[in-house]
């Protein structure tokens, strides 16, 4: 159907005095004696646009007034002092009607009811502007990587291998329970795979991997981790932006780190000025100031042993006690981003006990060259370090935790064949889209959350 994007229309004005034709849904109208005003919007823009029925050209409007309807509307677009330009409708075509139980039909919904229908959600201005902004976002990784010469892979989904080890990972099988096995082994043996198998956390074994044969590389997809924790933070399903960087040792991934986020934030902030606008009004004060403070400020970088003696000292009612060997719990996260430095913080050498098997152990024999970005509001959203090139202490540490040896033989043979210092992070990508959106829950970022309980 021959059309032009509203957005288009709306922002290019060698269509002003044209005829045109434009498509989309109503989102109010409003009927008097002489004319009628419909807004329209066909997703492309977060403002709508202006259509005026002249009731001498057009006497009969009440079809297309319904809340929901979908029209294609030919007239003349004009310069109009409210609205930038309307259009001065000549036919209009019903393409669709939209009864009135149609359940968007107030201005503005809870987010809470809006998750209740998330297929319907997505016609709403808050997830047009989010949708827009994750794209935005989306994009700009990919443009951060490939400018800098780094390759795009995409690692297995189905994995044999749990990378974080946290006993997360979805099992994938196509043998339901039976009691004919006497085993485990005897029942993994029989499955599709003849071993155990499961949805990957991280592409990170096999993104080392690459690293180790490309340089520098970077994956971009789903992960999957079977927490059962229901937090504003955590999905089953989110997607993960993960470069590894062959040569690069902790304080090199942590620049990386803070450029990329540098630069994905200024292309939100150049791409979707009314949509940050929007967030601002209605999610997040100060929201547009935050960001450029983030863009235009250095990112603190902080001791973990330090964040300890910080939180020690806090005057704080925190429900988790704080003392040196702790993991970070979400409230002193928050304390040390949102009440101390009020920006982005990289908490680095964290115990080694409370961080992964392959993460670089420092002299010290206590911590690993292990970073996490914390960011005011959201808490962690990157997952860093520079990982143990070394094969016997790599060994040691996955022995400590009583990893199966074999099941990572080929991990391991990267420690033999040619090792090199590398390091890699992993930025969960619905908590920056949180971050910059001001979108206090995660599941609003996402078109079908996937969470403990429900999936639909
Ligand atoms: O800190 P994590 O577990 O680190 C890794 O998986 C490393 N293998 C990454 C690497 O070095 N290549 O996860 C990385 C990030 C977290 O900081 C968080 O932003 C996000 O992934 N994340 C989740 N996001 C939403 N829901 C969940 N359940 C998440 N789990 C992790
Ligand atoms: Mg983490």
């Amino acid at each position: 159907m021959k059309h032009i994007d509203i957005q288009v229309l709306r922002t290019d004005a060698a269509y002003i005095g044209k005829e045109v034709v434009v498509c989309g849904w109503v989102r109010t109208s409003r009927d008097s004696k002489n004319v009628a005003f419909l807004e329209l919007n066909d997703g492309t823009s977060l403002k709508h646009l202006q259509i005026v029925l002249d009731k001498e050209i057009l006497p009969e409007v009440s079809a297309f007034m319904p809340i929901g309807t979908s029209l294609k509307v030919e007239g003349t677009l004009v310069a109009s002092e409210r609205n930038g330009v309307e259009v001065n409708a000549k036919a209009v075509t019903v393409l669709g009607t939209c009864p009135g139980e149609y359940p968007l039909q107030k201005k503005r919904h809870t987010l809470e009811f809006l998750r209740t229908i998330p297929h319907l959600r997505v016609r709403t201005n808050t997830f047009n502007a989010i949708f827009r902004v994750r794209s935005v976002m989306a994009n700009a990784i990919h443009r951060y990587f490939r400018e800098r010469g780094y390759v795009y892979v995409n690692t297995p989904l189905i994995t044999a291998s749990d990378c974080e080890g946290a006993g997360e990972m979805f099992k994938v099988t196509t043998i339901g329970y039976s009691e004919d096995y006497k085993s485990a082994e005897e029942y993994y043996a029989d499955d599709f795979f003849g071993q155990r198998a499961g949805l990957s956390v991280s592409g990170q074994l096999e993104g080392e991997m690459a690293a180790m044969a490309f340089g520098k590389i970077y994956t971009f997809g789903p992960s999957f981790r079977a927490e059962n924790s229901n937090t504003p933070r955590h999905v089953a399903e989110f997607w993960h932006v993960e470069p590894e960087v062959a040569f690069a040792e902790l304080g090199d991934i942590i620049e990386i780190a803070e450029e990329m986020i540098k630069y994905i934030i200024s292309a939100a902030m150049e791409e979707c000025p009314e949509e940050l606008e929007f967030f601002e009004k209605f999610f997040e004060p100060g929201l547009r100031d935050k960001l450029k403070s983030v863009v235009e400020n250095d990112f603190k970088v902080l001791d973990y042993t330090e964040a300890i003696a910080i939180l020690e000292k806090a005057d704080a009612d925190f429900k988790y006690p704080v003392s040196w060997g702790c993991d970070l719990q979400t409230e002193h996260e928050r304390y040390i981003t949102e009440q101390v430095f009020k920006k982005p913080v990289f908490v680095t050498n964290y115990p080694k006990d409370i961080k992964s098997f392959y993460m670089k152990q420092n002299p010290d024999g206590k911590t690993v060259a292990a970073t996490d970005l914390l960011v005011p509001g959201v808490g962690e959203i990157i997952g860093c370090s520079e990982r143990e090139a070394d094969l016997d202490k790599l060994l040691a540490a996955m022995n400590e935790r009583g990893m199966n040896l074999e099941d990572y033989a080929d991990y391991l043979d990267l420690r033999r064949f040619g090792s090199v210092p590398h390091s890699g992070f992993g930025l969960g990508f619905e908590r920056i889209i949180m971050y910059v959106t001001g979108t206090a829950n995660i599941r609003d970022v996402q078109l079908f959350p996937r969470t403990v309980g429900g999936i639909r």
